[in-house]
């Protein structure tokens, strides 16, 4: 259903001086976005944390922490007036071939029960929903489930 790419997005590692831009994303993303906080404590962690742009417009960012093998994603976002043009799958497909280059065995990630269009990019990209996480999310009334889902990524071929 995604729209042609236009152009070709750059993504390059997020830094708290673009947190004003990704804030203003975030809160028009989410009814219940990430704060400053959250972001400001991935970056000082150290996780993987990764801006995408086009012709200097920020069109989404991901976060994701990396385990002993594996990756687990934290937050994946494309700006509304871009989505379903194809970024969010261009996103995750970058995140695994960095998962697959640092050896990961498994990616990881969360996602809201309602949250159908994300479901459905994560099964097409192959991911698997192995659990669910009771009263995981705020929402309106009362908390919301995660559905956990897996991506089991092949060991890479000798010598590749
Ligand atoms: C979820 C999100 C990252 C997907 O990124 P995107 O750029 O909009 O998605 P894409 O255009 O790459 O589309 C990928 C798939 O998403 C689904 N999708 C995209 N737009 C959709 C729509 N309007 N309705 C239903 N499904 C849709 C489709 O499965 C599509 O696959 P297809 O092209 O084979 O049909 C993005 O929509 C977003 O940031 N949403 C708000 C924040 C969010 O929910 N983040 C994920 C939290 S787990």
């Amino acid at each position: 259903m995604s729209a042609v790419l236009q152009g070709q997005p750059l993504r390059r590692a997020m830094t708290v001086r673009d947190l004003d831009a990704v804030l203003t994303i975030e809160q028009r993303a989410y009814s219940f976005p990430w704060s400053r906080g959250n972001f400001t404590d991935s970056l000082a962690a150290g996780y993987l944390a990764e801006l995408w742009s086009l012709d200097d417009a920020v069109l989404g960012y991901l976060v994701a922490m990396p385990g002993v093998d594996e990756l687990h994603l934290l937050n994946i976002t494309v700006a509304p007036e871009h989505q379903g043009c194809g970024h969010g799958r261009l996103m995750m497909a970058a995140l695994q071939a960095h998962a697959r280059r640092t050896g990961a065995a498994a990616l990881w990630l969360e996602v809201r029960e309602s949250n159908h269009r994300a479901r459905a990019l994560y099964r097409g990209l192959g991911y698997a929903e192995v659990g669910l996480r009771r009263g995981y999310y705020p929402a309106a009334v009362r908390r919301e489930d995660a559905v956990v889902m897996r991506l089991t990524l092949a060991a890479p071929p000798p010598g590749a």
